[in-house]
């Protein structure tokens, strides 16, 4: 959550930070500020609203610098306004800090520095560190890259910061702790990038160095050095970036959401590509050829995430169970970690993110780690710190996700979870030869049948425009489409406002089947293998209450067709793959829906899709 970006070269700063801005606006957006140095003199502008707004409030004013940073919030400690956007200033005005995270001991500091006659603007944790750095650096007489590092080790909590110094104008200064940050080198000597994620760099450079936790970067006449906050000297490992610009740019979709749905046939075969080979019946993953004996004889399963990762997690437990035999448990990483949890060492943790950042997954697997069990780790995010905690892994291949509601990640996890089990039952012997080929056989093949899913799209406008002012909505799922139905519903609430609930069909009976009446849209998932007859009752029960049903069926099921008020036909499959199908047309309800309400759909209020404080 919030997005920090800061650049030092030879070019002008503020065009690129407001770009780099721009990119990290999904991480937050209730306000934004950028500061330049220039000649001496600091310029900071700032503006509850979003980087158009900041842009407004700079127009017409001196943004000629080659150093600066700026900063898109989330907030935490106080509300989104002008006084609380960051970036935010020491006592002296001297130095100035933007901060993605959270310092949980800033009350006592504060109260501390205000007894030695600090004055406070904000009523942000943020302004508290920057003032203490100073007051560290005013007491102790030491530069002002000693007293970060002192300041650090004072601090609990996460933090990636960017700190700008007025009289020191070729400096620049910037940690983490918990949450990303990344180093971009320009091509030319002395230039320098740096951001919460790869998005702003990319176009200028391709050489990156993520900081570790607890690591310090100084830029000092045009070097960069890294230290820990424990003072060693540390030697930075340059990589090489893999995501390109078109990847983060919209290219000729109205919203990043729909260009995301429609990369799925994409997203998931570049997450399954090499990785199976039906004709030989063959795995291609390392970490499961390297962890083999590990899977063979492991006793249980806990697979953790939040939000829509959650939901993957919630479809891996019915696929692992059905194929390799092994109990699963899937929680909530927030829960997870605050409930004293039973982990054996012979429990494998599968870890779930697209961001690779979530605070509480990571606390998650720290506290998996510590009880000594493996953890696997299933993110989209290439070197982002779930991965690197992690003992072992499958990146998902979804190229990045800029829509605030997650979609291509979603299928790209369902399919990296699909090979995973079937990965697994084979080494396990659970699964037969037969069964285990007509799998991977339609697991290659689900590219294509998420394209043909993708053609429901006019049809899914239709419906959308009837329900479109509809107040709830119910969404119904059994099995493996059990969890679909959570994460249509999720997509909904996230993006149109509407409030909706996924329940397990037969459920329904048990509290839901109170709300329905005539003004209640039911979306009902049905795919004809499965738990089909049953679902037909369920479907029975909502229409004797005059509730509406949206029923999403395999092509030619011309028995729910008659049943439902409105369908959408999508292609048949095995019934542990039918997620990655049948999520397809709720992904474009929720879109479709969004945007004949008017809603922002890639930024939807209050949200933010990397969730770095707890
Ligand atoms: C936020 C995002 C969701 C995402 C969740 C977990 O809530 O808005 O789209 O599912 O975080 O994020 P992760 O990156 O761990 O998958």
């Amino acid at each position: 959550m919030c997005g920090i970006v800061a650049y030092i070269g030879s070019r002008q700063a503020y065009p690129i930070v407001i770009k780099g801005l721009k990119r990290l606006e999904y991480r937050g957006y209730d306000s934004a500020g950028v500061a330049l140095v220039h000649d001496g003199e600091m310029n900071l502008y700032k503006t509850k609203g979003k980087v158009v707004d900041l842009e407004n409030v700079v127009l017409g004013n001196d943004t000629n610098s080659h150093l600066g940073m700026g900063h898109t919030r989330w907030a935490t400690h106080g509300e989104p306004n002008d006084e609380n956007a960051h970036p935010h200033l020491s006592q002296s005005g001297n130095l100035a800090v933007i901060h993605n995270g959270i310092i949980e001991n800033y009350a006592t500091i504060k109260e501390a520095l205000i007894n030695r006659g600090h004055h406070f603007l904000s009523d942000t944790d943020t302004e508290v560190l920057i003032h203490l750095i100073e007051d560290i650096q005013d007491h102790e007489k030491i530069s002002i890259d000693e007293a970060v590092r002192l300041a650090l080790n004072q601090v609990v909590g996460a933090y990636a910061i960017v700190i700008l110094v007025k009289n020191e104008p070729a400096k620049l200064i910037a940690a983490r702790k918990g949450s990303p940050l990344v180093v971009g080198i320009g091509e030319e000597k002395g230039e320098y990038f740096m951001a919460s994620d790869a998005s702003p760099i990319v176009e200028y450079t391709k050489n990156v160095i993520y900081l570790n936790d607890g690591e310090i970067a100084i830029v000092k006449d045009g070097e960069l050095s890294v230290k820990t906050i424990d003072n060693v000297t540390k030697t930075p490992f340059i990589q090489k970036l893999e995501i390109n610009l078109e990847e983060i740019e919209k290219g000729g979709y109205p919203h990043f959401m729909i260009k995301e749905i429609y990369e799925q046939p994409k997203s998931i075969l570049d997450s399954i590509r090499g990785r199976l080979d039906s004709t030989s019946g063959r795995f291609a993953m390392k970490s499961i050829h390297e962890y083999e004996d590990k899977l063979r004889n492991v006793k249980r399963l806990i697979l953790i995430g939040c939000g829509t990762s959650w939901h993957a997690a919630l479809v891996g437990e019915y696929l692992f169970e059905e194929f390799t035999r092994i109990p699963v448990e899937v929680e909530y990483a927030s829960e997870f970690r605050y409930r004293n949890p039973v982990i054996y060492p012979d429990d494998l943790v599968i870890a779930i993110s697209q961001s690779g950042e979530t605070a509480d997954t990571l606390a998650a697997i720290e506290l998996a780690k510590e009880k000594g069990a493996t953890v696997f780790g299933v993110c989209n995010v290439v070197g982002s710190s779930i991965p690197r905690m992690s003992h072992a892994g499958a990146y998902t291949h979804a190229g990045p996700e800029i829509g605030v509601a997650s979609t291509k990640a979603f299928t790209a996890q369902v399919s990296v979870l699909t090979l995973l089990s079937l990965a697994v039952a084979q080494i396990r012997g659970t699964i037969s030869k037969d069964r285990l080929h007509l799998l991977m056989a339609e697991l290659e093949n689900i590219p294509h049948l998420v394209e043909r899913a993708l053609k429901t799209n006019d049809k899914v406008m239709e419906i959308a425009q009837l329900f479109k002012d509809s107040k709830n909505f119910l969404y119904l799922g059994r099995g493996f489409n059990f969890p679909v139905a959570l994460e249509g519903a999720l997509k909904l609430k996230e993006i149109s406002y509407i409030h909706a609930e996924g329940y397990p069909a037969a459920e329904m009976k048990h509290g839901p089947i109170a709300l329905i009446d005539e003004e209640m849209p039911v979306v009902v998932i049905a795919p004809k293998r499965g738990i089909y007859e049953k679902v037909m009752s369920n479907i029975q029960e909502v229409k004797a209450r005059k509730g509406k049903i949206i029923a999403i069926v395999t092509e030619g099921d011309e028995k729910i067709k008659e049943m439902a008020d409105h369908y959408i036909e999508v292609p048949d499959c095995d019934e542990a793959l039918s997620p990655l199908v049948t999520t397809i047309p709720l992904q474009l309800l929720s879109y479709h829906i969004a945007v004949l309400r008017g809603c922002n759909v890639d930024q939807p209020r209050n949200l933010a899709k990397s969730v770095t404080v707890e």
